[in-house]
């Protein structure tokens, strides 16, 4: 018995000496290249569980919850101050069933339809191409529309380009504007499908290269203006094949960008709960929350083989945590904790750093369906511990991105495996103002950092922690997690010294 707690107390401290004392960064702020596409901060939203109806849409006579056409006012507010560049709609596996004619026209007129992947439940069109446009233009937000390749027609889909976009005297557009609305919205970005291997149509990647290029041949912009932008259905997580064949196979002269999606999932079959989670099940979240890094990395090495010049773009069109819970079954709906403000921390920090090739991402989904950033209960609205780091993170929208290295890394281990512990960022923005953004995901140790970073100007900070990784805004309690001041630095010439809280999220700002 002593033996063996001598030998797990020279395990134990064996760990502890592997661990620096401190990190060092050093951000090169005249090494900046590429912009920090500002639709990296982008939004989903599906007609799925209580995303659409109910989130966003209460009905244009619902009497209880203020709203403008419909549409929740104190969600629009939320979101104005969140800044969303762009909103992808309506799926997903949702968009691939869905025939935009059905949501147009009047209200009581629109045929019904079942929503086939998500419950079955009935789908009344309520919500549908005017309401969302609407809804974009009220929020500033680009809409991205995600067209129907699965189960719809080459027609289908380049009449709703032409009903959204031509200015008028066609066909489309003059029935656009018999239903109320002249000027047409021109709508840049579109998706040619989703999840083209899955429940798009689980085709193979051959053939599905060969039908975006049937599909894109046929939308055109109707303003010779600066074109469509038109987003390929994109690879599952690791399948580079996928990438490699859309790469390969269709013309660059049709293709604006590729997709990829990438859950931060513990195992699909058993997700794991999304709040009462163990700390094995957080290090297994954020293993796969961090694997963003080598996804990006390698996919964009892809890319890169047949467009050097990287025209194309990578659109990480859905990720986020997926989590289990007993009502969330095919409504999706989860809590959202101090866990996932560490999955948006470390993954905006990837997309940043990879702003030469990411230039688009939405986060799955935007209200009341996974890794949301508003919740609702009928009247009620909360602010996600993911809502807070976005906001805090939008000041890095269209700055440029300026290379940051790091240097011993503390780790968050778990047995035999480690994940690096601390995630960082920066951009230098129009005005000239740095900001910086840390993560530490260790779920116990606080940690010193030693930056180098040659700029003048008064340093700022705010912070998002709190008490237990476990931590979550409810309808009782919707300020318990909230952005702060921060006051754990020290600037003394060109060294900033910062000391991070357990898994807290920090925005440095030197102006
Ligand atoms: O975001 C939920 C679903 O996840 C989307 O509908 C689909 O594209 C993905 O599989």
């Amino acid at each position: 018995m002593q033996k063996l707690t001598f030998l797990l107390g020279l395990v134990l401290s064996f760990s502890i000496i592997a661990q620096p004392k401190t990190t060092s960064i050093s951000v090169d702020v005249e090494g900046g290249e590429h912009l920090i596409n500002r639709n990296i901060y982008g939004h989903f939203a599906e007609h799925l569980g209580r995303c659409i109806y109910g989130g966003f849409y209460v009905g244009e006579d619902n009497e209880l919850i203020p709203h403008k056409a419909g549409v929740r006012t104190d969600v629009i507010e939320a979101l104005k101050d969140l800044k969303v560049p762009v909103l992808r709609w309506p799926g997903g596996c949702f968009a691939d069933t869905y025939h935009w004619m059905d949501g147009i026209g009047p209200k009581s007129e629109r045929p019904q339809m079942v929503n086939v992947w998500w419950g079955g439940t009935i789908e009344d069109n309520s919500f549908g191409t005017h309401d969302f446009l609407n809804l974009c233009e009220e929020l500033g937000a680009e809409p991205y529309l995600a067209g129907n390749v699965g189960s719809g027609l080459v027609k289908e889909l380049s009449d709703w380009v032409q009903y959204v976009n031509h200015p008028g005297g066609s066909p489309m557009s003059d029935l656009r504007i018999a239903n109320g609305r002249k000027e047409p919205w021109g709508v840049k970005y579109w998706g040619v499908g989703n999840e083209m291997w899955g429940c798009g149509g689980n085709m193979k990647p051959e053939f599905y290269a060969n039908l975006y290029r049937q599909y894109a041949t046929f939308m055109t912009d109707w303003t010779n203006s600066d074109g469509l932008f038109r987003i390929a259905s994109g690879a599952n997580e690791w399948d580079y094949k996928w990438t490699e064949v859309l790469m390969r196979d269709v013309p660059h002269n049709m293709l604006e960008g590729v997709a990829l999606h990438n859950y931060a999932v513990i195992n699909w079959g058993a997700k794991g709960p999304d709040v009462d989670f163990s700390e094995d099940q957080y290090w297994t979240t954020m293993k796969n929350a961090l694997d963003m890094e080598e996804l990006v990395t390698k996919h964009s090495a892809i890319m890169d083989k047949y467009d050097p010049e990287k025209k194309v773009a990578l659109i990480v069109d859905e990720w986020g945590g997926w989590y289990e819970t007993p009502e969330n079954q095919t409504a999706l709906y989860q809590q959202n904790t101090m866990r996932d403000a560490m999955i948006a921390g470390t993954t905006l920090n990837t997309f940043h750093n990879h702003a030469d090739r990411v230039r688009m991402a939405n986060l799955a989904q935007i209200i009341n369906v996974l890794q949301a950033v508003i919740l609702t209960d009928e009247e009620k609205m909360i602010l996600t511990p993911t809502y807070h780091v976005m906001k805090m993170y939008n000041v890095h929208q269209d700055a440029t991105m300026l290379p940051v290295e790091i240097s011993d890394m503390l780790y968050f281990e778990n047995g035999h495996e480690k994940l690096p512990a601390i995630s960082a960022s920066a951009s230098k923005d129009n005005d000239g103002a740095i900001h910086i953004s840390l993560v530490n995901i260790h779920p116990e140790k606080s940690h010193k950092l030693e930056m180098s970073i040659d700029a003048k100007g008064k340093t700022t900070g705010t912070i998002l922690k709190s008490g237990n990784l476990q931590d979550h805004n409810s309808f009782e309690n919707p300020d318990k997690i909230a952005p702060e001041a921060f006051k754990g630095f020290k600037k003394k010439g060109n060294n900033l010294n910062v000391e991070l809280p357990p898994f807290s999220v920090v925005v440095l700002e030197i102006k």
